[in-house]
């Protein structure tokens, strides 16, 4: 096979050269819509570069919106007739350690509640997804075991079936764990919340990425501590150079961040940007609490490697749960805390002794059958097709200049809205048009990402929801009017308290 040759001495990265040879294809008709693209294997012969770089490559032009996975089956080109959105700018906020400020993310757990509201706000899982019928059977099959087993106290470290099944899972992560060294908790709020009280003191300084998750932003508050953002993008997550450059100049006792499919903005840090994050938690003597909530919902399948499998030295924490890929409700995660783990085990007796014990032993039956990689390739698979929808809904909805994040896993997008625009007005204006969303400044400490909002796609796709985008087009071609004739309208309640 005739190899394509590539400018190996040009600064342009061979992955992003691949990606612009493969995009010239399909804007020419050379690869229409729908065609598949060469395998990874075919592809690293045809370019002479390693099956690594093409799946770089294939990544770049799923960020561009040009093609996508379908898992076990290769890459395909998309259909292109909506002319895909910008990615969102990386964002860049000043290197200012802040108060966290209490927020009232309550409003959007009651909308996700609400039967009359379209609830896009939270980042909530499709119920009709879950595997309901397996989960009501084995949690029947669970209280068979006996009062003595699921009417008592549970362990405080949580059952041994649990954790010997989620030590199994955990290799997808590339991580080798005992049983022994997992810690189960009420979702992987508490197992950050445990990882950082064990770990800092109260007026320490903890690097986020930003935008970042509110629940991170609410557990930082609780435990008064005060938060220090970092630049963040929505193809490669944090930025690297940026968080070494804030080791070197500030105190800092811990790291929190989403490093696969951040929460809200959808980045995945590559497999050398988490060796360098392991890295400098060893240099800088500071504890990574790595919350891998979404690395099973990898759209190709593939969940990417842990940053604690870069890390020897204990000094990374690893934190998951089952809230979105199983049951939210049945509040199941786990830490696997290192060193720290007597003193979380400790923390965890005095806080509530033990998780509940009949939905870990459902959880631990489930897994044990088997059928959960099936699940979740359904979980996948049906997430990665209504983040496109939505997309592109959004693409043709919303005001010129709006720029999308297009994730590669997870279930919500983040929208940049032109600089004019006004999140916590379209928060508020929808919210009376029974719509929910999340406005921009729920996912910062500070006054910023004022034009920014997040929506969640993991509901299914229906006239319903594709109506309520356009309204929240229509909402902003208001305030653009108002913005345009000078018009002001009067503030209704702030979302902050
Ligand atoms: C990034 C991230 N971490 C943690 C959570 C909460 O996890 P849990 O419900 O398991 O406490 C969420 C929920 O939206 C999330 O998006």
């Amino acid at each position: 096979m005739a190899r394509i040759p590539l400018d190996r001495a040009n600064r342009t990265p061979l992955s992003e050269q691949i990606a612009s040879h493969v995009q010239q294809l399909i804007d020419n008709g050379t690869m229409p819509s729908g065609s598949r693209l060469p395998s990874v294997r075919r592809a690293s012969t045809m370019f002479g570069v390693s099956p690594g770089t093409i799946v770089d490559a294939y990544r770049v032009l799923q960020h561009r919106g040009r093609i996508q996975p379908r898992p076990q089956s290769g890459y395909f080109v998309r259909d292109h007739r909506v002319r895909p959105a910008e990615e969102p700018r990386p964002t860049r906020p000043r290197l200012r350690i802040h108060d966290v400020p209490h927020r009232l993310a309550e409003r959007l757990h009651a909308h996700a509640r609400a039967d009359n509201m379209i609830a896009l706000g939270m980042a909530q899982p499709d119920r009709s997804l879950m595997p309901v019928e397996a989960l009501t059977r084995q949690l029947h099959r669970s209280m068979r075991d006996g009062p003595a087993r699921t009417i008592d106290y549970g362990p405080t470290e949580g059952t041994a079936e649990l954790r010997t099944e989620i030590a199994r899972r955990m290799l997808d992560t590339g991580c080798l764990v005992r049983p022994d060294e997992i810690v189960i908790t009420n979702g992987a709020t508490e197992a950050m919340y445990l990882a950082l009280k064990a770990t800092t003191r109260p007026g320490d300084v903890v690097a986020v990425d930003s935008p970042t998750y509110h629940g991170i932003l609410d557990i930082l508050c609780a435990l008064d501590l005060r938060a220090l953002p970092i630049s963040t993008c929505s193809i490669d997550g944090i930025s690297v150079p940026d968080l070494e450059r804030a080791l070197q100049t500030r105190r800092v006792a811990a790291l929190v961040l989403v490093a696969s499919f951040t929460n809200p903005l959808g980045g995945c840090l590559s497999d050398h940007g988490r060796a360098r994050v392991a890295a400098l938690a060893r240099t800088h003597h500071i504890t990574v609490i790595e919350d891998d909530v979404y690395g099973d919902l990898a759209f190709d399948g593939c969940h990417p490697p842990a940053i604690r499998s870069f890390d020897d030295t204990g000094r990374v924490i690893y934190c998951a749960s089952f809230t979105k890929t199983l049951a939210p409700g049945f509040r199941v995660g786990w830490c696997v805390p290192g060193p720290a783990g007597d003193e979380v085990r400790r923390l965890k007796r005095k806080m509530n002794v033990a998780t509940g014990v009949p939905q870990q032993l459902a959880i631990a039956r489930y897994l044990a059958t088997g059928g959960y990689a099936r699940h979740i390739r359904k979980v996948q698979r049906a997430y990665m097709e209504r983040t496109g929808l939505m997309i592109d809904h959004v693409s043709v909805s919303f005001p010129e200049g709006t720029r999308i994040s297009r994730p590669l896993g997870g279930s919500v997008i983040w929208i940049e809205l032109p600089d004019r625009f006004d999140a916590l007005r379209l928060f508020e204006d929808a919210e009376a048009l029974g719509i929910s969303i999340a406005p921009g400044p729920l996912f910062t400490p500070d006054d910023a990402y004022r034009n920014c909002v997040r929506l969640n796609c993991a509901n299914p796709w229906t006239t319903q929801i594709a109506s309520a985008v356009s309204r929240l087009g229509m909402l902003l071609k208001e305030q653009d009017d108002d913005h345009t004739t000078g018009r002001k309208r009067a503030r209704r309640a702030p979302v902050h308290a």
